[in-house]
């Protein structure tokens, strides 16, 4: 089935947690829990930007991606704070996420900014992972599948679909983020089909299937395999759980079916 065409990706966001000093023991820990993983997933770990060069260092030759939680959409110049995708690639980082709803919700990120970082992602060669997603109040008017479709079509304005097959979308309820309250895997599975529809209606069926679907809010090592047993739940971006790697692995060995 299509499934076959597209990558599995399990990415944890360790958002703003963890030093640099710790995170050898973590790898230590984690990489024999996940023997032989590369033959069904790709593992990847997004760290705060201070903890990526320590976090390279760990996970090399492991096989597991680093990645950013964040970059800015301009290339370079007077934008104080701010870190470009060519500083991120310059170092090895493989993979940024972009549009993440504590992102939207505390720093003002739109649609039309996360559209800019993903262009801005694409002319290097780092995987975006592009989250969507509604808020409670949102999917209680009903109007979960409509936001989630204009999210996407204004996040990949402009892309074309040889750049897009490049992207992971993470679709992420944000009721479901950081409260246990995980999303059913049937709710988990339509929105994510729905956002599977956008593409084919963007792009063409092949596109489509190609690309990355992940589900992320609150799923962890007692709910991951029946998540990423659903057809178009291709991964998962994955926050408290990762940031223990008993925890994590599990998540990892859970996409092997
Ligand atoms: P959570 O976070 O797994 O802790 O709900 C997911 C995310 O914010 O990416």
């Amino acid at each position: 089935m299509n499934r076959e065409l597209r990558k599995t990706v399990i990415a944890g966001n360790w958002k703003m947690n963890k030093l640099a000093s710790e995170i050898k023991a973590f790898s230590d820990e984690l990489m024999p829990l996940i023997p032989g993983y590369k033959g069904w997933c790709d593992a990847v770990v997004c760290t705060p930007f201070v903890i990526l060069p320590a976090a390279l260092c760990a996970f090399k030759d492991t096989g597991v991606g680093v990645g950013a939680q964040n970059m800015s959409q301009h290339e370079s110049g007077a934008y104080t704070g701010e870190v470009s995708a060519a500083q991120l690639t310059d170092i090895g980082t493989q993979y940024v996420i972009i549009g993440h709803s504590e992102r939207r919700q505390y720093y003002g990120e739109t649609d039309e900014t996360v559209n800019a970082k993903t262009i801005a992602a694409l002319k290097t060669p780092m995987t975006p992972i592009v989250c969507v997603g509604e808020t409670l109040e949102q999917r209680e008017k009903g109007i979960t599948n409509s936001l989630v479709t204009m999210q996407v079509e204004v996040a990949l304005s402009g892309i074309s679909a040889e750049q897009a097959s490049k992207i992971i979308i993470a679709y992420e309820p944000v009721w479901a983020i950081g409260t246990g309250k995980t999303a059913t895997p049937e709710d988990a599975q339509e929105v994510c089909k729905v956002i599977r529809d956008v593409l084919k209606t963007l792009y063409c069926e092949k596109t489509a299937n190609a690309i990355t679907i992940q589900y992320g809010g609150s799923m962890n090592d007692k709910n991951a395999k029946e998540l990423l047993a659903q057809p178009d739940i291709d991964g998962g971006l994955i926050g408290g759980a990762s940031l223990k790697p008993d925890q994590f692995a599990v998540i990892i060995n859970a996409a092997n079916q």
